[in-house]
């Protein structure tokens, strides 16, 4: 349908995991011994935490691609700045009130008006004491005293999840966290390799831990920057890739998942990482002519909720009809994920319905060029450089400083596969 004069071909491996590195800087500001974490993810969202942790006294030194972190929080002198990074301030939040840490924290103009009653709500019931702008940014909190929380309601996001756990760490007793368990657990199982005092079970349960000694670990490959490889892989003739050294979590492979009913040349190597934090793995990438088109919804919708926008793109080269339903949260994200995918495909003349809670989306409609329009959403504009390849032969290249906020890599990685 496209007169594609490239492809893909060759072997990459990626930075760290964003949601994995956001994690292991804030944990590791927990322990007073020193820590080394390898392969950071490079996303300026992580170095956003970075900069949050060093206001609140914590030590970090860079060597190419190695961090030692290390010191004791301490109350920040002036506003945490999250800038774009919803991870940021969720989980900043929940750390520095377990902590009984006094600060406040604001963001850029997309994070100010993204929801943080979902933390807001349980962390007051937790004692700590929070001002807010209607239910966002900017926030103060003060906590003098954090009592544990019984969560019975379970939550469907991470970030929720994960703040809840850090701030159950200012109390000698017990809180009780239900999750659902399709939620990204990086949190949890940290916490746990690391002996603090948690259960993992139906419910989380976990309290205040004394950890001495630091840790020394390796960050996995970042799955969801993997997703915009394989699926211009997917859609692009002729391609034919490996990614090396990827995460390997069933919390995050549902876009592979998706695409291996879609009937995608995908095959995984499954790999040990030699402790039992996460597992690694290979993922064998072929240009699929063929694929099916696909429903998605219910919880599947958890697992790969930041690769809909990718997989969006990948459904205009599918053969059918796919229908994304469940995923009203994409209108919560950096940017109302589900009406910037369809005005764009629709503008570009795909035959897509937007819903309230999804999108539905015809198959192999030719498509044409169009301006994109991103509202600076990272994901938005990576997913529509992707569908740029397949239609004219090249990228836009204009989205750089966006694109950084995750896959600084994201534009030299392409450019080395293209042949
Ligand atoms: C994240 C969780 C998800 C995801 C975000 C990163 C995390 O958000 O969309 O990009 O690192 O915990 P929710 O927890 O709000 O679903």
């Amino acid at each position: 349908m496209y007169n594609t004069t490239i492809k893909l071909n060759g072997t990459v491996s990626l930075r760290g995991d964003k949601s994995i590195s956001h994690r292991l800087l804030m944990i590791a500001s927990l322990i007073n011994d020193k820590s080394i974490i390898k392969n950071l993810s490079t996303g300026s969202d992580v170095l956003t935490t970075m900069q949050c942790l060093q206001k609140c006294n914590i030590h970090i030194e860079q060597n190419q691609d190695t961090v030692i972190i290390g010191g004791t929080l301490k109350s920040p002198k002036s506003t945490l700045d999250c800038k774009n990074s919803g991870t940021t301030a969720r989980m900043m939040i929940g750390l520095l009130a377990g902590q009984k840490i006094s600060s406040s924290f604001k963001g850029d103009a997309s994070l100010m008006k993204r929801p943080m009653k979902r933390i807001i709500a349980p962390l007051t019931a937790m004692s700590i004491n929070i001002k807010h702008n209607n239910n966002m940014l900017p926030i103060s909190i003060n906590a003098k005293h954090v009592i544990p929380i019984n969560c019975k309601q379970s939550t469907k996001s991470a970030q929720v999840k994960s703040s809840l756990m850090l701030a159950s760490l200012g109390s000698n007793q017990y809180s009780s966290i239900a999750h659902n368990k399709n939620t990204r657990d990086h949190t949890e199982k940290i916490l746990e390799y690391l002996k603090f005092d948690i259960l993992i079970q139906n419910k989380i349960k976990i309290r205040k831990s004394k950890i001495e000694k630091g840790f020394s670990l390796s960050v996995p490959g970042d799955i969801s920057n993997a997703s915009f490889i394989i699926g211009a892989c997917l859609i692009i003739p002729g391609s034919h890739i490996i990614i090396t050294n990827v995460l390997y979590n069933k919390t995050r492979l549902g876009f592979i998942n998706a695409l291996l009913k879609m009937g995608a040349n995908i095959k995984i190597i499954k790999k040990e990482q030699g402790h039992n934090l996460e597992r690694l793995c290979d993922i064998k990438v072929k240009y699929t002519p063929k694929l099916k088109a696909i429903n998605i919804n219910g919880d599947e919708i958890i697992t790969m909720i930041d690769e809909i926008p990718i997989l969006s793109i990948i459904a205009t080269q599918a053969t059918g009809q796919t229908v994304l339903r469940d995923a009203a949260e994409l209108r919560n994200k950096e940017s109302d994920r589900l009406s910037l995918i369809y005005n764009n495909l629709a503008s570009m003349g795909a035959n897509i319905k937007e819903r309230s809670d999804g999108l539905i989306i015809d198959g192999n409609k030719k498509l044409y060029n169009t301006t994109i329009k991103h509202q600076d959403d990272h994901r938005i504009a990576m997913s529509f450089e992707v569908l740029n390849l397949l239609i004219n032969n090249k990228m836009d290249q204009s989205y750089r400083e966006i694109i950084k906020i995750s896959f600084p890599e994201f534009y030299d990685i392409i450019e080395g596969l293209i042949q």
